[in-house]
């Protein structure tokens, strides 16, 4: 048989071959039995040697054009394998997210926004007219930015009123409090400025109806020139005003936090039990909700501004008791209960 008759013959049995190749191995095998260093082709093209340089004129274009085609079916071949196995991996995770007998007899029909979410969006409106910006930081902080920075040094006992998640080698940890935004908010502006950054908290807590380990703030920060106490409790009470559309009672308490001086605890009347007193407001008919207090110079001075020239008041907010307060909802652990008969009544608002 000449030579080029043995190319058609190995062209022919390539041919038959890869039709059966289903899989990424096999196409592997069959590529190096044909166009592998001992495979096929090489033998063919072994036998060149012996030819006379007419003959070699004719089979060398002749092999590469079959070299080509073996390897162009090969890489054909390839991709055909490769998205079966995509589709054959795909079918057997698939996830059947289609409108079942059981999604409509639960009335599952349509979703809505968690009433976190909406009274966080609401707020957020208020005080984006107010001329506030929006900002949103990590949870995962370090200790520079959830605690020193804001005037509370290692082995400060003003520590121990926040139980923290730490993560592994103490040095980063779930953040307690949104307050670690303020940081990262006055190093990245000028003063003067304002803003508010809402978030999930985190606290090794014990949980009872007004405590959870994960829950929500909102942080407010306002640096400017001659900001008084009473720009902040004016502030305080019309943000109020604004998000429960009436004028509620508050009040005013001495409260320590190492990043404000002086510093407040703002109760409101509970609106669940009218002040009378229930589990929420633990009796008492007050809630604190809104803890607040003139900027420390300390706390100014780590995010690189000059108290000499500017100051300014901080709040954080409690965005789920906030949420109870609104709702009358007599638990906070409902919020993160995700229990369906709970989460779908909010829908109409
Ligand atoms: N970060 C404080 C807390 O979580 C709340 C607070 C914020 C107090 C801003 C004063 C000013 O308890």
């Amino acid at each position: 048989m000449d030579i080029k008759s043995k190319l058609e013959e190995l062209q022919a049995k390539f041919e038959e071959a890869i039709k059966n190749v289903s899989t990424s191995a096999d196409l592997m095998n069959l590529k190096s039995s044909y166009l592998g260093k001992r495979g096929s082709l090489n033998d063919v093209l072994s036998k060149m040697k012996d030819m006379t340089p007419q003959e070699r004129q004719v089979v060398g274009p002749a092999a590469q054009k079959v070299k080509e085609f073996l390897n162009k079916e090969i890489t054909q071949t390839s991709s055909k394998i490769e998205r079966a196995e995509i589709e054959t991996k795909l079918a057997k995770n698939r996830i059947d997210f289609s409108y079942t007998d059981k999604v409509r007899h639960d009335r599952l029909t349509s979703g809505g926004l968690h009433p976190v979410t909406q009274v966080r969006r609401e707020i957020e409106d208020i005080f984006l007219s107010m001329g506030f910006e929006v900002l949103d930081g990590p949870h995962i902080e370090d200790e520079f930015h959830n605690f020193e920075a804001l005037n509370i040094p290692k082995n400060h006992p003003a520590r121990d009123m926040q139980d923290t998640f730490w993560l592994e080698g103490a040095k980063h940890l779930l953040r307690t409090h949104t307050s670690s935004v303020q940081v990262h908010g006055m190093k990245e502006r000028s003063a003067p400025f304002r803003f508010i950054a809402p978030g999930k908290v985190f606290r090794a807590e014990r949980t009872d109806a007004s405590h959870e380990m994960v829950f929500h703030q909102l942080e407010g920060m306002l640096v400017d020139k001659d900001v008084s106490i009473s720009n902040l409790i004016y502030f305080m009470k019309t943000v109020l005003k604004e998000i429960f559309k009436k004028d509620v009672e508050v009040r005013l308490r001495p409260g320590f936090f190492p990043f404000v001086e002086p510093g407040f605890e703002l109760d409101i009347r509970c609106l669940i039990c009218s002040g009378k007193g229930c589990s929420v407001c633990k009796k008492v008919g007050w809630v604190e909700l809104l803890p607040c207090g003139m900027i420390h110079p300390n706390v100014l001075k780590a995010g690189g501004i000059n108290p000499d020239e500017y100051n300014g008041f901080a709040f954080g907010l409690g965005l789920d008791r906030l949420v109870m307060m609104r709702y009358a909802i007599d638990d906070i652990r409902h919020i993160h209960g995700s229990d369906l008969r709970f989460l779908e009544q909010f829908k109409k608002y």
